[in-house]
């Protein structure tokens, strides 16, 4: 039995990077994964690929930024399955501009995907959520949901949002049983985004994104009792976990 039998589970920004390894490590663990992206082309492509090694998802293709898109996400994963048991918001976007050459309707393109999205996708599965009274969201932040970075104001404000957005929810969801924690890599992962936004140095040490899959296993397995309300280091967790998983084997 995986860790995720008979759960269900949404993962937005699945056709790619952290999102499709996040998607293949929930199948894995035997969750009714909704695979939801914008790239159809390469949504159906992770889906027949997870077919190929026996595993299942269901794809979604939508965009979160579009509020009619993101309702029909959540009534499709509970007219199919009934319930929704985690929400990995992992769908994102980046842009580096100086301030002054950023235009309004980018700041809204970067808000509207990272922040607005993020919420969106919560408020629509949290009304199942409730009615369950379990649930856990993760929602994928960044070290720039902690600190600036330079021409990155856009992303920074969204990330240092999704924190904002999730300390409140996290107190707003513990009496009804649901978690909601923040994540980030916590190590060099390689990705679409990560092609753009990584320094040689740090392309030498970038790894598949499978490796911080784990840490989201564990936090989807969370009810507010648990793990609840952090900002996650992915990597050290997962190490953490595997630390543990060993010693138990001794
Ligand atoms: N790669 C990193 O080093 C890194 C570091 C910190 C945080 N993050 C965060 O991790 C998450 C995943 O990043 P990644 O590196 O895997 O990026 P990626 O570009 O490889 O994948 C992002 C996925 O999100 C999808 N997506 C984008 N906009 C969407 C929309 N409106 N609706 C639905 N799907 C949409 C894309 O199509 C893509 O498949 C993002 O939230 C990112 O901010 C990444």
């Amino acid at each position: 039995m995986g860790r995720l039998q008979d759960k269900v589970a949404i993962v937005t920004g699945a056709a790619r990077g952290i999102g499709r390894a996040v998607t293949r490590a929930f199948a894995a663990e035997g969750a009714a994964v909704y695979a939801v992206d914008v790239i159809e082309d390469d949504l159906a492509e992770v889906v027949a690929a997870l077919d190929a090694e026996g595993l299942v998802a269901s794809p979604l293709v939508a965009d979160i930024a579009v509020p009619d898109d993101v309702e029909r996400i959540a009534a499709h994963a509970i007219e199919a399955a009934g319930r929704i048991d985690c929400l990995a918001n992992v769908a994102g976007i980046i842009t580096y501009e100086p301030i002054e050459e950023m235009s309004l309707a980018e700041w809204d393109r970067i808000l509207g995907v990272n922040l607005r999205g993020t919420f969106m996708c919560a408020r629509a599965v949290v009304p199942t959520m409730k009615r369950q009274r379990s649930g856990s969201i993760i929602n994928v932040s960044s070290r720039a949901g902690a600190m600036g970075f330079a021409d990155m104001t856009a992303y920074c404000a969204a990330k240092f949002g999704v924190e904002g957005l999730s300390r409140a929810l996290a107190l707003e969801l513990a009496p009804f049983g649901i978690a909601v924690n923040t994540i980030t890599p916590g190590t060099p992962v390689h990705t679409a985004m990560s092609e753009v936004t990584y320094t040689p140095d740090k392309r030498k040490i970038w790894q598949d994104p499978a490796v911080i899959t784990p840490a989201f296993v564990h936090l989807a397995c969370q009810s507010a009792e648990g793990l609840n309300d952090q900002y996650v280091n992915a990597w050290d967790l997962t190490k953490q976990l595997q630390a543990q998983g060993a010693g138990a084997k001794q």
